[in-house]
């Protein structure tokens, strides 16, 4: 449905983007995950063709973003960083307004209308000037006018920045419900949301891809160790000098949590019964243990900080899929 090959853009000398290629299947949503500068909303700007780039292609359900702008505009819906709305405008006179925009008219606007009103929780401000809508309403609105001829792409430019926990959930349950029959691409500095989300994970470094797999894979791809936090109930002083006897264990570290410790091993092998026996022979009162997997937050971190801080094991290449 999406098709980025070999995009570059550049402004004067700077190169915002460099070679980025990247797919989107029909009913799949992506997260673009990077810090600020990446290339995000560069690369979705060329994408809703609103800016060309300097080389490369990139297409959206067949057609392309810079020959093609008007078919590719009519398939998408965008929701800019700042959502485009006019503050003199009720909410109902502004979705209108860009139902219009969009070639709506009649009860089939009126019906589009009800649906996003509805769909984003609206109807409480839907008389209301945007002027004087709270951030995380303003932010609904920009939304509902991306979804108002129900295109089969959305390019959503952080979508949940500025809303409140609830709404937070809210909004992403809503873009779960758009996966499977919609193309979604939604940018974010929230890792879980990635998570939460996405069935897939492009991160962007510098204007490069670093990695694109499942939240999942780039967690295990990225692991050295077995990791495994074990609580007891009254540790000794040096349980962290007493663990680290016990065979195969490679690493204990102590942890804020006086009572955890984190017991490391060679990757692919499981020395939780040697720990637990160790423990309960003791009498340490084994209260827990449990493998600790890297979270994405650990995984995004690792892949963004500078160049020369990254290991050269832990790089992974644009276009490589395990
Ligand atoms: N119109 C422009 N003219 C010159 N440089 C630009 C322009 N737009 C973006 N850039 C530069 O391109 C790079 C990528 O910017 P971009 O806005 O795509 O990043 P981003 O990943 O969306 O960041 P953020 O998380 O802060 O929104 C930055 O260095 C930015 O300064
Ligand atoms: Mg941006």
């Amino acid at each position: 449905m999406i098709e980025v090959c070999n995009i570059t853009k550049r402004y004067g000398h700077l190169t915002a983007i460099d070679r980025v290629t990247f797919r989107v299947e029909k009913g799949e949503v992506l997260a673009f995950l990077g810090p600020n500068g990446a290339g995000k909303t560069t690369t979705m700007r060329i994408l809703t063709s609103f800016i060309p780039a300097t080389e490369g292609t990139a297409q959206v359900a067949g057609f392309d973003c810079a020959e093609q702008p008007e078919e590719v505009k009519k398939r998408i819906g965008y929701l800019p960083e700042t959502p485009p709305v006019y503050q003199e405008l009720t909410v109902a006179e502004y979705l209108s307004f860009v139902g219009k925009l969009r070639g709506l008219a009649g009860t089939g606007l009126t019906q589009a209308l009800d649906r996003v009103i509805e769909r984003l929780s609206l109807g409480s401000v839907r008389k209301r000037l945007i002027a004087n809508l709270s951030r995380g309403y303003r932010q609904r609105v920009g939304l509902a006018q991306a979804l108002i001829h129900d295109p089969p792409v959305l390019i959503l430019d952080e979508p949940t920045v500025g809303l409140d926990p609830k709404q937070i959930i809210e909004i992403r349950e809503l873009i779960k419900s758009l996966a499977g029959s919609h193309s979604v691409i939604l940018s974010t500095h929230i890792l879980p949301e990635a998570t939460a989300v996405c069935q897939r994970v492009v991160i962007i470094n510098g204007g490069r891809i670093v990695a694109e797999d499942t939240p999942d894979q780039l967690s295990a791809r990225l692991r050295k160790s077995e990791k495994i936090s074990v609580t007891l109930k009254a540790p000794p002083a040096d349980v962290v000098e007493r663990f680290s006897a016990v065979p195969g264990v490679e690493h204990v570290l102590a942890t804020a949590d006086p009572q955890t410790v984190l017991i490391e091993c060679a990757l692919g092998k499981d020395i939780r019964e040697e720990v637990a026996r160790f423990a309960v022979g003791q009498n340490w009162g084994l209260l827990e243990m449990k493998p600790v997997s890297m979270t994405l937050e650990d995984v995004f971190l690792k892949l963004t900080q500078r160049e020369d801080e990254v290991p050269a094991s832990n790089a992974i290449h644009v276009g490589e899929r395990s």
